[in-house]
């Protein structure tokens, strides 16, 4: 795997270890990246029953979906090391690290890879899920420009926030507004994937196509999902529309006339369109174009 941004994670779906159903459907589900969870979806009982589904999971697995991401306990708590020596053994695509507060949390799993020589293709993700992680999210997004510390991205913890705020979830999300975008901001300082939150009413799939184009629209990459049906609304919200195409097309082809040679600025329907928006258009037929 190269830069993680290079690939979609426009739909990634959470699994619970012990869920053996769920895993076996992992490999035909259209998700970007699937998330396979040693952490809050596994009761403390079955902890070590869920690293045993995990390590048969990957021996197992014929095909392998687009990314796989392995969600250990926190290293603070009484499993996230044998989680941690475990992940490094099976060589995931990322592991996800949960209730993050400092970017000394990153640091200290990036170390420990380092010192059972994990390759470097083993990323870190950083659930923002905890207070002391959103108001520290521009020294945690900042390790985001050294590759040595091997995080690639965030994912927004949106239950923990709400637990441990008192905040009220309302279905516009009002009152997360400000931390999600927060998210994003920090994500983009830092050169990182900015995934939202899960939505938990995983039947009202209308509620979700709403909330998915919010979350597209806040300028995260992709969504944290629960369940199948939730993943085909998220491609198609999180992938550029036809009309966004359309437009980006515009102005590339509008830069490219003779006429515009050298121009920083030029007028398009009535529009002005600056050397930023070219780039900008570049880079969404970049994504459109992506497998
Ligand atoms: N990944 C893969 N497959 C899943 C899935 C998931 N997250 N959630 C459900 N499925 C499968 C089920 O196994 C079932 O297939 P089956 O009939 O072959 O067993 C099918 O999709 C339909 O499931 P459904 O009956 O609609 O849902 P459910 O009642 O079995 O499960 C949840 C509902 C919420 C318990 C379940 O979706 C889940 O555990 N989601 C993930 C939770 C999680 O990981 N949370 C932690 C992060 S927030
Ligand atoms: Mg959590």
């Amino acid at each position: 795997m190269s830069s993680p941004a290079d690939r979609p994670f426009r739909s990634v779906l959470y699994m619970p270890a012990t869920n053996e159903r769920a895993l076996a459907k992992a490999a035909t589900l259209a998700c970007d990246a699937v998330i396979v969870d040693l952490e809050d979806a596994v009761a403390p009982e079955q902890k070590s029953e869920a690293r045993k589904h995990l390590k048969d999971w990957f021996a197992a697995r014929a095909a392998k979906p687009a990314a796989t991401i392995i969600r250990i306990n926190a290293l603070s708590s009484e499993w996230g090391a044998e989680d941690l020596a475990l992940a490094r053994k099976l060589e995931p695509d990322g592991i996800l690290l949960p209730k993050i507060d400092t970017p000394r949390d990153i640091l200290e799993a990036g170390d420990a890879l380092d010192d059972e020589t994990a390759p470097e293709t083993v990323k870190l993700w950083a659930m923002v899920e905890t207070p002391k992680a959103v108001l520290n999210l521009g020294a945690i997004a900042e390790l985001g420009r050294d590759p040595a510390s091997r995080l690639a991205g965030l994912v927004a913890g949106t239950n923990d926030l709400a637990k441990d705020t008192g905040m009220l979830m309302t279905p516009d999300r009002r009152y997360l507004l400000p931390w999600l975008m927060q998210i994003v901001l920090a994500a983009r300082a830092g050169g990182l994937v900015a995934l939202d939150g899960v939505m938990n009413e995983f039947r009202d799939l209308h509620d979700f196509g709403r909330e998915c184009t919010d979350g597209a629209a806040m300028g995260f990459d992709g969504k944290t999902l629960i369940h199948p049906a939730q993943i085909e609304p998220a491609n198609k919200a999180f992938s550029p529309s036809e009309a966004a195409v359309a437009e980006a097309r515009a102005i590339v082809e509008a830069f490219a006339r003779p006429e515009n040679a050298g121009k920083g600025v030029i007028s398009l329907e009535g529009r002005m369109v600056e050397r930023l928006h070219l780039m900008q258009a570049e880079r969404l037929l970049g994504r459109a174009m992506r497998p």
